[in-house]
């Protein structure tokens, strides 16, 4: 084996594993109301909306909502929306001070556990009394880190599916034809490296059965609550008992083709193997179904790179689309690099100076379907990144992002291999008076092909185990704008974000130092705030701030009620000096 090939392998492999320690699973994104946000206690909040980074699995999410005593406010059911990944329950009037909300959910993508929290603040209505600070802890969202013994398992199954569906097409479309030509049939590498072939296929299709049927116990269908709703609540769970079935189905028809390769001609199995063929694409199909891939909610980096507004209903098309390239990916994958595993078991047979007719046919037919493999996994592999990176900010910066690339690195030298055997060694072979020495080479090219691949399943275990780019990097949607005024740092934020007209709003500040960020606590409670429509001739109206708490202050008003550009300018008196004025501008497009 060439060495540098190995070291490149294992230290793409050694980086990969750095992301693999985030956690992965549905994890916190959003809510509303958001961490940390400060309510005023004449309006507090009626429900609590939270979205997770996957869609969780149905009746499998919990949310507590609760004050420093540990009084619930909290209003059952939850209520699932966003396709599974939104979360809300109901929430009754809660008096001042901190409010938690604690979270569980069961992903639907791949049925692991994850639970976090974050809390509010609702202002004293003493102001006298202890206000809100606004500083605050954020959001936490923990789940297990990605468990090597999963990755190793998804690894598996990657390399059982490859091994038995590429040797299955391998044995029925390139093998068994090779036969119909006498100078093959009567060699006996024919026979006894089409027992290997056969072979290679059972074993892989045992291996993931296996590994399935470890997937299957790694999820808590067996131990949790729901049972079998659980397990049709949650497509991954469907996918995992159902790939375990096609799985065990599979194990079973390609020994039945090994067991007949053993006393009968290869032609005897081939309906076998097609069936072999065809239960693999179903694994195929079955396993895509199930992936992060069919669980996108947005077209992601084909809508920024479009424009297309993430909202639109085109979206809708982006889990069929995602399920599609998936299915493709690891279609061309599985033939790809289980073609290259079969023969690099069998090359022994494919060497031989006699087996030089059943090489040029069975490598000259595997070289040429390669050929699309390689397009199907490059197009796919694009889909898949656009769909779940999204932007090339992701990219480099997510170790999701950064796994990619390291497949990227690898997939490069996978077709170089590839292209030297396709477009030099198999057109020697057949000029060339050495042929069985051009098949040598391309034997052990092969070798280098299949580790890469291999090592590539690992960097997709890896993948399939993380969170996908998209889903974190797509974050909150808090509207907010700043400022800063004679050093002091004004932040303006709008909840909720400001889009149609006439609505409640709440309107808050929070003055900081801009030279430390430390909070600035000199303003006083005549500061006032003037909402001014650009568009439509309004009288301007001035209306006092609620505050300040501390370096808060806030309004809760319907003051912009029609469409168009307002003009906001609070003016915040200090004790410590001239009075503090900016101006912000914020679009409104609808309602009135
Ligand atoms: C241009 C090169 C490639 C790109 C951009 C790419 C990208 C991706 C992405 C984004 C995923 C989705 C992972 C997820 O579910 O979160 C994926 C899955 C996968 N990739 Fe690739 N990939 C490439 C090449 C390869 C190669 C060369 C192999 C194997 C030799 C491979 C094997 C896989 C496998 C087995 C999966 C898992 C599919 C599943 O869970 O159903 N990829 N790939």
């Amino acid at each position: 084996m060439n060495r540098s090939i190995l070291i490149l392998c294992a230290a793409l492999a050694l980086v990969a594993l750095v992301p693999g320690n985030a956690s992965a699973h549905a994890t916190y994104v959003s809510s509303t109301p958001k961490p940390d946000s400060i309510f005023p206690y004449n309006a507090t909040p009626t429900s609590v909306s939270i979205t997770l980074s996957e869609a969780v699995e149905s009746g499998a999410g919990t949310i507590h909502v609760t004050n420093a005593t540990g009084t619930r406010f909290d209003v059952p059911p939850v209520t699932p929306s966003g396709a599974g990944r939104t979360m809300t329950i109901g929430v009754n009037r809660t008096g001042s001070g901190i409010i938690t909300v604690t979270w569980t959910a069961v992903s639907a993508v791949d049925g692991h556990f994850t639970a976090g929290s974050f809390a509010w603040c609702v202002q004293n209505p003493d102001r006298n009394g202890t206000g809100c600070s606004g500083a605050g802890l954020g959001a936490t969202s923990s789940g297990a880190p990605v468990s090597p013994f999963e990755v190793g398992l998804r690894f598996i199954a990657f390399f059982g599916l490859a091994a038995a569906l590429g040797a299955s097409v391998l044995g029925a479309f390139m093998w068994i034809p090779a036969g119909r030509d006498p100078d093959v049939k009567e060699t006996p590498g024919y026979r006894l490296g089409f027992q290997v072939v056969t072979n290679v296929g059972r074993i892989g299709a045992f291996g993931f059965a296996l590994a399935y049927a470890g997937l299957f116990l790694l999820t808590d269908a067996l131990e949790s609550s729901g049972g079998s709703s659980s397990v049709v609540g949650s497509p991954y769970k469907l996918s995992v008992i159902l790939s375990l079935g096609v799985g065990a189905v599979l194990f079973v028809v390609l020994s039945n083709a090994f067991t007949r390769a053993r006393k009968d001609p290869p032609e005897s199995t081939h309906r076998y193997l097609l069936l072999g063929a065809l239960l693999g694409f179903a694994a195929i199909a079955i396993g895509s179904a199930g992936t992060h891939a069919a669980a996108v909610q947005s077209l992601g980096g084909i809508s920024s790179y479009f424009g297309i507004d993430p909202l639109a209903p085109l979206n809708a098309i982006a889990p069929a689309i995602g399920t599609l390239a998936d299915a493709a990916h690891i279609a061309g994958v599985a033939l790809w690099v289980g073609g290259l595993v079969t023969i690099l078991a069998a090359r022994s047979f494919l060497r031989e100076p006699t087996s030089v007719p059943l090489a040029r046919i069975v490598l000259g037919r595997f070289s040429a379907m390669a050929f699309y493999c390689v397009g199907l996994v490059l197009i796919g592999g694009l889909v898949l990144a656009l769909l779940l990176v999204g932007s090339w900010d992701a990219l480099f910066s997510s170790g999701y992002g950064w796994v990619v690339l390291a497949k990227v690195s690898l997939f490069i030298p996978m077709i170089a291999f590839g292209a030297y055997n396709r477009y030099r060694l198999i057109p020697r072979a057949a000029e060339t008076g050495e042929p069985a020495a051009a098949f040598r080479q391309l034997t052990w090219n092969v070798r280098n092909e299949t580790a890469i691949g291999a090592t590539v399943l690992v960097l997709a275990a890896i993948l399939a185990s993380l969170t996908p780019a998209v889903s974190v990097f797509a974050g909150s949607t808090e509207f907010t704008l700043n400022d800063t005024v004679s050093g002091i740092h004004i932040q303006m934020i709008i909840d909720p974000p400001p889009a149609s007209a006439n609505i409640s709003y709440t309107v808050q500040f929070l003055l900081t130092w801009a030279s430390n960020g430390s909070a600035y606590n000199f303003g006083k409670n005549t500061s006032v705030i003037t909402f001014q429509s650009e568009t439509n001739p309004l009288p301007p109206q001035t209306l006092p701030l609620d505050g300040p708490h501390g370096n808060h202050f806030f309004i809760t008003t319907l003051a912009m009620s029609q469409p168009g550009t307002w003009r906001i300018q609070p003016r915040f008196v200090r004790s410590d000096g001239f009075d503090l004025i900016t101006t912000f501008h914020v679009p409104l497009t609808g309602g009135s």
